[in-house]
């Protein structure tokens, strides 16, 4: 077994580790209290080939593979995790589900303009009466007489829906067929009746933009199917998978500015006449904070070398993501608590990679539903 890395991996850790330090996190702050979204910032990081990591050159993207994607977000995340956040969907929800699913047309349509940075992509999934249970969706797609379907429905918690130029959507085309009666389109926001509804006000990633958005009679071509009629729900579960690694990777990059800033704080803070990280109170936590570190990283690497082997990797990105994120919700809360006061002020990042931290046992499919793929996967009972 070989635990390094190429020279192209740690170049393009190294590229994003540059931007994330000189413009990603001096802008955190503002970003975080203001809620405003980066999008200079997104440009750059796609201009240096972050927004399509995996994508092959031929279509705009870095043509790299899985590792390189874990690398290069957790530098991202580090700086800031909403724009982690953005680079995650674009990269892992929206692109990938293009390059494994969509025709010739799509992939150059779709794919390329995400991929430089010239505009941002979205998935709509999740709906506001199903989150967890994706096959209980209610939006609605009928196919017409001409092939093309009408579309009516709502999506909530949308990342990047206010300011997404194509979205991928999942939608019910035959209900009477449940997990086999979903469809997957390619939905252009500036068409007729695409609507964007009201914003998410959120605890944390609070400058990657939420909103509901809402279909009313939005026409889709049958050239807008992303694979094939009736696939959608094994699409959404396998892009989901990709997603999964996104997410873990994410965690660890915010556990990791986290972990740092407490190695510089228990060096610097006196208590008692000595340093605070002379306390074998703080050394087990530093201890603690490392071991669920690297394993979380060490496991993320597994399920993206895996995903790179071209094999099924449903079951080693849960156990990535829920490793991850439960250690950076874990890792946060120590760090805050190491420093005390200043952990609560917002005049340290503390408080915000705390707050940042949670969304990752949420998103993407929650902690339990990754426990759920785990413990079917391991048993074979469902
Ligand atoms: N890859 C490919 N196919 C898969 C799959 C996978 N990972 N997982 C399931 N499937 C297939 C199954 O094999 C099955 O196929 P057949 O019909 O041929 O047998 C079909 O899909 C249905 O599978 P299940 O019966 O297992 O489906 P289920 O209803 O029991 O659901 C679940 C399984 C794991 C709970 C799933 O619904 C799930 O993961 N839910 C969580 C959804 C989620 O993650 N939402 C996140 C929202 S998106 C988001 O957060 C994005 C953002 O903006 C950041």
């Amino acid at each position: 077994m070989d635990f390094s890395f190429t020279e192209e991996q740690l170049m393009l850790q190294d590229v994003a580790r540059r931007i994330a330090q000189e413009k990603i996190a001096p802008s955190a702050e503002h970003h975080d209290r203001t809620g405003e979204f980066p999008l200079e910032n997104i440009r750059l990081l796609g201009e240096n080939g972050l927004m399509g990591i995996e994508v092959p050159e031929a279509y705009g993207g870095a043509g790299m593979d899985p590792i390189a994607y874990v690398l290069a977000m957790v530098e991202v995340a580090a700086g800031d995790a909403a724009h982690s956040t953005i680079m995650s969907v674009n990269n892992s929800l929206f692109c990938n589900g293009i390059l494994t699913h969509g025709s010739e047309a799509q992939k150059q349509k779709y794919v390329r303009a995400i991929a430089e940075g010239e505009a941002i992509g979205a998935f709509a999934l999740t709906e506001p009466q199903s989150g967890s249970d994706a096959t209980a969706m209610r939006c609605r797609a009928v196919k017409q007489a001409d092939g093309t379907y009408v579309i009516n429905g709502k999506k909530s918690w949308i990342t990047s829906g206010p300011v997404a130029k194509y979205i991928v959507l999942f939608a019910m085309t035959d209900p009477e067929q449940g997990a086999r009666g979903i469809t997957a389109f390619m939905i252009d926001t500036d068409k007729a009746g695409f609507h964007r509804g009201k914003t998410e006000p959120k605890l944390g990633i609070r400058a990657s933009a939420t909103c509901e958005i809402e279909f009313q009679e939005y026409v889709a071509d049958a050239d807008d199917v992303l694979g094939k009629e009736g696939e959608g729900f094994k699409i959404a579960m396998g892009v989901l998978d990709a997603g999964r690694i996104g997410i873990a990777s994410q965690a660890i990059g915010i556990a990791r500015a986290a972990y740092e800033a407490t190695i510089a704080y228990v060096k610097d803070r006196k208590a008692f006449g000595a340093a605070i990280g002379t306390f074998q109170m703080t050394q087990a936590k530093i201890a603690d904070m490392k071991c669920k570190l690297d394993a979380a990283l060490l496991l993320t690497l597994r399920a993206a070398w895996v995903k790179g082997q071209g094999k099924r990797f449903s079951n080693e990105a849960a156990i990535a993501k829920l490793t991850a994120s439960e250690a950076a919700m874990w890792i946060t809360h120590q760090a805050v608590q190491i420093h005390g006061g200043m952990g609560y002020s917002k005049e340290m990042p503390l408080e915000r990679y705390f707050r940042d931290a949670k969304i990752t046992e949420i998103y993407e499919g929650t902690s339990e539903i990754q426990r759920l793929v785990i413990a079917r996967n391991e048993t074979g009972l469902r």
